[in-house]
């Protein structure tokens, strides 16, 4: 069999995991030959690639980002991409495609798969957001980080009496906040399922002050939103890709509850550092499994599937039911969270 492989979108730690356990598995115990494709998408597209062998993957488990490059271009973005991309398939006689990303490249897939091509996905995104996994590689590396940065900034925080709000990653879902805050024992959770109401949210900062604490830590997922109404905002706009290019929302809510409270307010802006460096071994041993399952469901033939957890087992599921919606926070899980703030 002829494999290729691709690492596209936003990198996330535990993408060289995948690439490793795919070669491992498709070249030592199938025979198979990988080859990968530079910079996601890009790569098939223009047929710009590389061997994977043994040597290639050789002391990458624990490295972060992806040795194959990434890049948020997607065969919808050219008129002719899908043409371009079967024309590659078939020039470079390929038997499956796996293309390992979120949310815009499993939509990708589906596309592709949907027009023919022998597509096997696997999920990843530090944002946990995939509908149809229970978790995806990457975010428990993104909580860990998270949760060290907010458990570092309580002591500065509490020095100069301050409240930091802390905005975490998660465009349209807040599971990074939600983990991280739990984790660390924040004093407030903001998410985009739930738009906040400044008035409520200047109430439970205030309390603490009230009952003579010091200090308080806002963790907030720099997707979240205030109700209509509820303050002036500026949401942003979008990056050349139609991607949120986000204003800020923790720069916005250090100012609004500044004045409100009267206590010195400064945003704390995490950003790509979730996704850097070195996967935890939760997400090396899943990327691993993923990596594993994905070469087994190309020899059974399995098309048009991504590999899911479900409880501790991997499964196969179908590209179209995981893109069809996001994974969101429950209410019940934001109100296990908000019982400890
Ligand atoms: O991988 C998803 C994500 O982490 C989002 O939470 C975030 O908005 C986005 O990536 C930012 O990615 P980039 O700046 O690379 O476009």
């Amino acid at each position: 069999m002829r494999i290729g492989v691709l690492t596209s979108g936003g990198d996330c730690p535990g993408l060289n995991a995948v690439i490793r356990s795919v070669v491992h598995r498709a070249v030592v115990d199938h025979g198979d030959e990988v080859i990968g494709f530079h910079d996601g998408w890009r790569g098939l597209l223009e047929c710009d690639y590389r061997k994977l062998d043994l040597d290639a993957v050789g002391g990458i488990l624990a490295r972060g980002g992806t040795i194959l490059g990434s890049s948020r271009v997607q065969p919808a973005h050219l008129r002719d991409g899908v043409e371009r991309a079967r024309g590659h398939v078939a020039d470079l006689g390929l038997d499956a495609i796996i293309p390992i990303g979120g949310e815009g490249t499993l939509k990708a897939a589906n596309l592709l798969s949907e027009a023919g091509l022998p597509i096997v996905g696997v999920p990843k995104t530090i944002d946990n957001d995939i509908a149809s996994t229970d978790v995806t590689f990457g975010f428990d590396t993104a909580v860990g980080v998270a949760t060290e940065a907010l458990d570092r900034l309580k002591t500065t925080a509490e020095s100069h009496q301050r409240v930091l709000i802390v905005e975490v990653m998660g465009r349209h879902t807040g599971w990074i906040a939600l983990h991280s805050g739990m984790a660390a024992g924040a004093h407030a959770i903001v998410v985009p399922e739930r738009p906040f109401d400044i008035g409520e949210l200047t109430e439970l900062v205030g309390k603490r002050f009230s009952a003579g604490k010091r200090f308080a830590i806002v963790v907030v997922a720099e997707g979240a939103k205030p109700r209509e109404g509820s303050m002036e905002f500026d949401i942003g706009g979008k990056d050349m890709y139609g991607h949120e290019r986000f204003a800020g929302v923790a720069r916005q809510l250090s100012v609004e509850l500044e004045e409100r409270l009267g206590k010195e307010a400064r945003p704390v802006i995490l950003g790509h550092v979730q996704r850097g460096g070195t996967p935890t071994a939760y997400d090396r041993v899943l990327a691993t499994r993923f990596g594993w399952h994905a070469v087994e469901a190309a020899h059974r033939g399995e098309f048009g599937m991504m590999t899911a957890l479900r409880g501790t087992d991997i499964v196969m599921v179908p590209l179209a039911e995981a893109v069809e919606t996001l994974k969101t926070v429950p209410g019940e899980r934001y109100a296990e969270a908000e019982c400890v703030l």
